[in-house]
């Protein structure tokens, strides 16, 4: 079943936050979901301590680039999506997971130096295809975006980026309180209550649309 990786190689972009938006959403429409949690500091399997999980979904500790492949490939033979939370630095293991992917998501935040950032996952991900020899498909998104106005600097950078053949995910992800809550509360954003944390529907919003735009870009590449 498809495996969806986080890749950037700077940190705190917003790759774990999302990962996790993503798999709630996934959960929610009846998928069963395995999140492999690449990072030494392992986030996702804090985050998984906090509250007990949806049934259909369980988090997974990877240890180094030796076992991300056997990761990858059991939870793939498991689950219906597979989402590999990488760590933000450059490490072989993120190239061998990019090599075992069907989608590779790469956040970005609407600055140029974040820009910069993703042109350098970009190429990695387009040598790792020729390793792999086949297409690897990949998505920048825009993270954390500001939530009352649609920056006139991620304008720029989705036009360069397309006019550069780079795709861009239709539907980023807003810079929203409730998606903070979501590592100090534990569980998915699904399981937040409105008393908990302001704007919860509008988040909602946002990761169920993220979430579509991620099963059509799959779509999409699996009718191709
Ligand atoms: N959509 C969002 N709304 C609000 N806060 C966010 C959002 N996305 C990320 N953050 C915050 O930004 C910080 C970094 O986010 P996150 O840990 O998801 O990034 P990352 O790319 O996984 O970082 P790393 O490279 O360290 O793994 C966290 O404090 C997180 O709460
Ligand atoms: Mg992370």
């Amino acid at each position: 079943m498809p495996v969806i990786s986080f890749v950037s190689s700077k940190g705190g972009v917003g790759k774990t936050t999302s990962a996790v938006v993503l798999a709630g959403e996934l959960v929610a429409s009846g998928r069963s979901v395995i999140m492999i949690d690449a990072d030494p500091n392992h986030p996702l399997v804090s985050w998984a301590g906090l509250q007990p999980l949806p049934a259909e979904l369980s988090v997974v500790a990877d240890q180094s680039a030796e076992t991300i492949i056997d990761t990858i490939e059991d939870a793939r033979a498991k689950a219906d999506f597979v989402i590999v939370d990488l760590e933000g630095t450059a490490t072989d293991r993120i190239g061998f997971a990019i090599a075992r992917s069907d989608l590779v998501l790469v956040p970005l935040q609407a600055s140029v130096l974040d820009a910069t950032e993703a042109v350098k996952s970009i190429k990695l991900i387009r040598q790792m295809s020729r390793v792999a020899g086949r297409e690897i498909p990949y998505r920048l998104f825009f993270s954390r975006i500001a939530a009352v106005i649609r920056e006139r600097t991620a304008k720029d950078i989705e036009q360069q980026f397309a006019a550069n053949g780079a795709a861009v995910l239709g539907a980023g992800i807003v810079d929203r309180a409730a998606f903070r809550a979501i590592f100090s509360l534990g569980g998915t954003l699904r399981a937040i209550e409105a008393k908990d944390v302001g704007g919860l529907q509008a988040a909602r919003d946002n990761a169920l649309a993220f979430a579509q735009g991620v099963i059509e870009t799959l779509k999409k590449k699996a009718a191709a």
